[in-house]
């Protein structure tokens, strides 16, 4: 080429929960049969979507207005429906201008970080779910910039180091939250939200709070929306209806933008990412137009909880076998569809047993040169096959893994969770 045609970000764009798969799929062509616990699709996990939710979306794709284009900014009456169910909670004010359809939160993701000034940087937690730092670090062409979620005090941010980074960055123009957490499982309370909410009032910033997991928060836990603590500070929050129906083949996710006004600056961004979903021209329609009578019909609410509780059950279930391990750090999740195990400490030394021949010399070439994480990654997956995503895939400096609460058949689930308590402490014992 005359000219250079690859992107300053390009090296930044990975996305290890869908990498691992290329190493599974050969695992499974040797002979090893795969477990899939790296993608949070419920759907593909077994959960049968609600009759009730299928019979609205068939009747809805009777109609054909649903086949056609929709308003760029997504459906006119689902956006007041939504922007109502905000007002009703009384903190902060919305109107549906104030909400934008997006094809899944994958491209509000990609459109929130890529119509951003390339000089100003979004601080975001770490570990990460990959599509937030990967998308941000493409944006610079610099590495993603974290504040640290600190595993021996809940997952929760470490606040001072928060508040050191934005003190001695004047780049960083945003804080990303994402409540409840992807991979930790963390739910925050409303003091840390508060908390996180002065510092951008005090340095003058916006904040994004992915919220794709508010409606699965487990029981016994304190749940706050941003909506609810956000005050006059600038701010999107992120919803979709992929892990909460669940649907995430709709591609359908939205967000909620406050406090548009008061900044300029922030109002021309927000009128910037609107005009790129025009040259898209809308996303999809039908998700959008059975959206309210799917939230809006008395059954969700149970449907909800009935959902929670199902995977709060789960987490107390796998956490059982973890917390009897020694050199392993798990905190039981409080929301969401994961779960994170880190090792203590770890070497590039441990293997697991592994009995086909093939998939044995496989492994033992993949593993070279990996980071002492994915090393035990790889190694489960060739012994069990297992296939979790290794915590440095999420942005992190910290040796782990993650895997999904998503297993429906109650055996199987057992047998995931057993085994991989098995294998961790096979490991811990061969280093
Ligand atoms: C925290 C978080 N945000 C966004 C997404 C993307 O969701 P969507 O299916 O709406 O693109 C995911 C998917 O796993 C997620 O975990």
């Amino acid at each position: 080429m005359r000219r250079s045609i690859v992107h300053e970000g390009a090296g930044k764009l990975t996305y290890e929960i869908r990498e691992i798969v290329k190493i599974a799929r050969k695992v499974s062509s040797l002979g090893q049969e795969v477990v899939w616990e790296n993608i949070g699709d419920p759907v593909q996990k077994g959960e049968i979507v609600s009759s009730w939710i299928r019979d609205k979306v068939s009747e809805r794709a009777q109609d054909s207005l649903s086949f056609g284009y929709t308003d760029s900014q997504g459906h006119l009456e689902t956006r007041s429906f939504l922007s109502e169910i905000v007002n009703k909670r009384g903190t902060t004010k919305i109107t549906m201008d104030d909400i934008i359809f997006f094809n899944g939160l994958g491209d509000a993701i990609s459109k929130v970080y890529n119509y951003l000034k390339r000089e100003a940087r979004i601080l975001g937690p770490s570990p990460a779910y990959s599509t937030h730092s990967s998308a941000e670090a493409a944006h610079s062409g610099y590495e993603h910039l974290t504040y640290s979620l600190d595993p021996k005090n809940n997952w929760f941010p470490d606040l001072e180091e928060m508040e050191n980074k934005i003190k001695y960055n004047d780049s960083i123009a945003g804080i990303l939250i994402i409540n409840p957490d992807n991979p930790t499982g963390a739910v925050y309370p409303k003091w840390i939200l508060e908390s996180i909410v002065n510092l951008a009032e005090k340095y003058d910033l916006f904040i994004i709070c992915d919220e794709t997991y508010a409606n699965v928060t487990f029981p016994n836990t304190e749940w706050t929306f941003l909506s609810d603590v956000i005050k006059n500070v600038p701010a999107i929050s992120m919803r979709s209806l992929s892990k909460e129906l669940p649907w995430p083949g709709a591609r359908c996710g939205w967000a909620e933008v406050y406090n548009r006004h008061i900044d300029t600056e922030f109002s021309t961004y927000i009128d910037s990412i609107i005009n790129a979903k025009r040259l898209e021209v809308c996303s999809t329609t039908l998700p959008q137009i059975v959206l309210p009578e799917i939230l809006g019909d008395e059954r969700y609410t149970t449907h909800l909880k009935v959902r929670a509780n199902k995977f709060s059950n789960r987490a107390d279930h796998a956490w059982k076998y973890f917390s009897k391990i020694n050199g392993i750090t798990s905190i039981k999740p409080s929301g969401g569809l994961y779960m994170t195990v880190i090792f203590n400490e770890l070497s590039n030394q441990g293997v697991l047993q592994i009995k086909n021949q093939s998939v044995k010399s496989y492994i033992e070439e993949a593993v070279i040169g990996v980071p002492d994480d994915k090393r035990f990654v790889y190694y489960l997956l060739g012994a069990t096959g297992i296939c979790v995503v290794p915590l440095s895939g999420f942005y992190s400096g910290l040796k782990g893994f993650r895997f999904t609460l998503l297993e429906d058949d109650d055996d199987k689930r057992d047998w995931i969770y057993k085994t991989l308590a098995q294998s961790v402490q096979d490991y811990l014992n061969e280093i």
